[in-house]
């Protein structure tokens, strides 16, 4: 039995997706234990591309047992639709296959129309959010008048609970935002019907769990967003509303703290982001974009481009601190091939102080937090094909023990190509 955490080192879209279908092969059980529909882990799998939002990326493989956290905030028409989706390509979803924690939060309309409003209100001091509705949502979870899975099983109970709420919603949208109210009784009518899709998988996460952990299943936790992103420790306020850090697996998903033996971070092996906020090795020039067509760098949820940099080292060394990471997997090393030379941050410069291991808990602060940088030699053959360490160029493998050196953590995996079977395992994970 093995329990692994995924976790995103940077600032999301890591490759965390690709990297869990990968493992679960071997793992019975994939857990997401945060965020929501803000997330778009891709999977390539025989040529095929697949998009989950909110269904755990292991729900490709037959024996593996999928389950959405009480930490996960739902948007229940985007998990339908996932549902819907998977059936139509012939993979069936039922209660061995799905479970729900019915203690999971609801995004409701009102949360995306005030997630939406909000932004546009800020205007260019916006945090470019997805517009999910993600952040309303675990306010209202957090001030205790949220609305969870299990209330969509009581139309009574939710359209009472929703004649409350709304009243001071739609106040706010149409007096403060000057947007449409919402109905009472629309919004209960269309949930509970949800509520009655969904209510065969609800079930205790926890408790499943820990029988998953007694019968010696392998389980894989995966996280969403990124180090970076998290609403304690990234770069707020441009960060989300959840804790994106392996500290939250526990409150997410019911276990406890002992029970996560492997802790493996993703990296890309250059930095990208989407949405506002600093990122101190962007490249905002004709590399930058390179690296956006090269690395095909649009979110595979909004769809938005990418802002791409260089790797910072600092930036991951922090998240191997805050998420106690026990190796790295390294994604995308196929993107930076062609490179003549290629950069790593490896620190920062500030006050005349080289500063390794911490970046400004205050925003503003980075202005003045200079990346340093090391060039390394790059390498122009084509390594998607190649799947034993061995065989990368020279200068492939010394960049990636440059990172394992900077990072004092071995790199389990180095990823080649967006494809399942596009990677080289370092090391034994199950
Ligand atoms: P996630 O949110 O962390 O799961 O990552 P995303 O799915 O949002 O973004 C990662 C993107 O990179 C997806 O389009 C993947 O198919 C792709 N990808 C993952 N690993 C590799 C890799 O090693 N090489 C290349 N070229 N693409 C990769
Ligand atoms: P995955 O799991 C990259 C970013 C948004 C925005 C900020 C807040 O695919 O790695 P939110 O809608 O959460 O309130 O937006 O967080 N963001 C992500 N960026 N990958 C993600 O998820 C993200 N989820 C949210 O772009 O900057
Ligand atoms: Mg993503």
């Amino acid at each position: 039995m093995a329990t692994v955490a995924i976790i995103g080192t940077q600032w999301g879209d890591e490759g965390k997706g690709k990297i869990i279908d990968l493992l679960a092969e071997k793992a019975q059980v994939v857990v997401r234990f945060q965020g929501g529909n803000n997330a778009g882990h891709t999977l390539v799998v025989n040529g095929k591309k697949h998009i989950f939002h909110l269904i755990p990326s292991g729900i490709l493989h037959d024996s593996t047992i999928c389950m959405i956290g009480n930490g996960v905030v739902i948007d229940p028409a985007v998990l339908i639709e996932e549902i819907e989706k998977l059936e139509e390509n012939g993979i069936q979803i039922h209660k061995e296959k799905l479970v729900i924690s019915p203690r999971a939060h609801v995004i409701m309309p009102y949360h995306r129309a005030l997630d939406v409003a909000r932004e546009a209100r800020k205007g260019k001091g916006k945090i470019g959010t997805t517009g999910r509705g993600i952040g309303p949502c675990y306010e209202d979870k957090i001030a205790r008048s949220g609305i969870r899975m299990e209330d969509l099983l009581d139309v009574e109970f939710l359209l009472e609970k929703l004649k409350s709420l709304l009243e001071e919603k739609n106040f706010l949208l149409e007096h403060y935002y000057h947007q449409r109210p919402f109905s009472p009784e629309r919004i209960a009518e269309e949930y509970a019907s949800y509520g009655q899709r969904l209510a065969p998988f609800m079930d205790d996460v926890s408790i499943r769990l820990e029988e998953a952990k007694n019968k010696g299943k392998n389980i894989l936790f995966e996280g969403a967003q990124g180090t970076h992103l998290d609403v304690d420790h990234g770069t707020y306020p441009y960060v989300t509303s959840s804790n994106t850090i392996s500290g939250n697996i526990c409150c997410g998903s019911g276990i406890g703290p002992l029970a996560i033996e492997q802790i493996i971070g993703v990296a890309k092996a250059y930095t990208t982001r989407v949405g506002g906020g600093p990122f101190p090795t962007e490249l905002e020039d004709p590399l930058g974009s390179w690296f956006r067509e090269k690395g095909g760098e649009f979110g595979a949820t909004t769809g938005r481009p990418r802002r791409c940099g260089w790797f910072d080292a600092t930036m991951v060394r922090v998240a191997k601190r805050i998420n106690g990471l026990t190796s790295l997997a390294i994604t995308k090393l196929d993107v930076l091939t062609g490179l003549e030379s290629i950069k790593i941050a490896k620190n920062y410069q500030h006050n005349n102080e080289k500063v390794y291991n911490r970046t400004p808990s205050k925003i503003t602060d980075f202005e003045t937090w200079e990346p340093e940088y090391i060039e390394l030699p790059g390498w122009k053959e084509d390594i998607r094909k190649i799947r034993r360490y061995s065989e990368l160029p020279k200068e492939a493998r010394n960049y990636i023990e440059t990172i394992e050196e900077m990072m004092e953590i071995p790199v389990s995996i180095v990823s080649v190509g967006p494809g399942r079977e596009e990677t080289i395992v370092l090391r034994k994970i199950f």
